[in-house]
């Protein structure tokens, strides 16, 4: 194998030769023939010494300890050593390395501070100057929101669990009793995954949170009382209040005796902590399949009071989720006595929510990133 030695650097041929196992002591392992490691050391030395400012230095940095730098090429031939070689000349190239990067931490530290100095002397720096104040970060108002949301319903006995964001179509449709060929799958139109096996059927990204249902019962036994946060994804195109890309909350409870009562009574608790006592909420028939009977729950236009506009669509009311009881076949199919144990199961738009609770006029506006509109949260 040809190579030419760069600047000063020295090439372990024997080394970089493809299975030179020879045994070479390690005290000369030098490649250009008449080098040590000792004369390697002085050369980075007497360098390190002149370096004057922190561009030499830099390239100092390179020529020794960079990449290509000799001592680094070294190091990563040493397996082509035999092994009681290897230890030795390891050590003796290690200890090397660890020295002249101690010493380059403090050249560099001495160049900063003599520029830094230079630069007060010659007035460049006003040290009298007051600081600049350091932004602050903060949660975004999502994050702020599904929080709230969270402890509205840790506070109702609820406990958080998480399920994944890539999903196998089972789960996000078959599993909720949405078969191929359902209309249903036409309200979330689906990004799928390609991949070359899918003997385990498809997958997607999960376009609710309801998979998280089955996957929790499957193994879990009632009493159950969960709230499963997370993204979901829809191809849908956007508009003041869709977004394809949304964060749900999906709720499940099962437990014996429980009625639409324990619903609405759950739900209401929510909404109240949420959007105070004097806003109205509105319940309606809905149909999803996963529920038996199914509604979805609505509040009243933050923006018109309920007058209608571009935001509500002229309906005066902005639904945020959608909810009913676990449909009995569900139950059955995870092994539940239907007899015994029924359940409620709720999925909550968050960033509706979000919009609500401040008045945001458009959903888009949550990630486009402007943080005009961030830093108001
Ligand atoms: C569902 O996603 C059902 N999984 C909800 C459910 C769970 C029903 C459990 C019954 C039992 P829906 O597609 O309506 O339903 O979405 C639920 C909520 O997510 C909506 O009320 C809305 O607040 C929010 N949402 C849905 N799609 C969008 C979107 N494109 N942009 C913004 N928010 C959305």
């Amino acid at each position: 194998m040809a190579m030419s030695p760069p600047g000063n650097a020295i090439l372990y041929n024997a080394l970089l030769r493809p299975g030179a196992k020879t045994a070479r002591p390690s005290f000369i392992f030098n490649m250009s023939p008449g080098k040590t490691i000792e004369e390697i050391a002085q050369s980075a030395r007497r360098e390190l010494g002149a370096a004057s400012d922190e561009a030499v230095l830099e390239a100092w940095r390179i020529a020794h300890l960079g990449r290509k730098a000799s001592l680094t090429i070294f190091l990563r031939s040493l397996a082509e050593l035999a092994p009681e070689e290897r230890r030795k000349a390891g050590a003796d190239a290690n200890r090397l390395k660890a020295e002249l990067e101690e010493a380059f931490a403090e050249k560099r530290s001495q160049l900063q501070a003599a520029r830094i100095e230079r630069t007060v002397e010659t007035g460049r720096i006003d040290v009298t100057l007051p600081g600049r104040p350091v932004r602050l970060g903060r949660l975004h108002p999502i994050t702020q929101t599904l929080r709230e949301i969270l402890a509205a319903f840790e506070s109702q006995g609820f406990s958080v669990v998480e399920g994944p964001e890539v999903e196998l179509d089972y789960y996000n449709f078959e599993a909720l009793r949405i078969p191929k060929e359902h209309p249903a799958r036409e309200l979330m139109d689906t990004f799928y995954i390609d991949r070359a096996d899918e003997s385990d059927g498809r997958l997607l990204l999960r376009t609710h949170t309801s998979p998280n249902q089955v996957r929790f019962m499957e193994k879990h036994q009632p009493p159950i009382r969960i709230v499963v946060p997370g993204k979901t994804y829809r191809n849908e195109a956007t508009d003041p209040t869709h977004e394809w890309m949304i964060t749900q909350v999906e709720v499940l409870a099962v437990d014996e005796g429980i009625t639409l009562a324990h619903l609405k009574g759950t739900l209401f608790e929510f909404a109240k902590r949420i959007f105070g006592r004097e806003r109205k909420i509105r319940f309606r028939c809905d149909y999803f399949p996963f529920v038996e009977p199914g509604v979805d729950m609505a509040i009243d236009c933050f923006l018109c009071g309920g007058g209608g506009c571009r935001t509500c669509k002229n309906e005066g009311w902005i639904e945020i989720l959608g909810a009913g009881m676990v449909h009995p076949e569900i139950l059955t199919n995870m092994g539940y006595d239907t007899n015994i144990y029924t359940g409620f199961a709720a999925g909550l738009g968050v960033e509706r929510i979000a919009m609500l609770r401040h008045g945001v006029d458009d959903i888009r506006h949550f990630y486009a990133n402007d943080l005009r509109f961030l830093r108001q949260f």
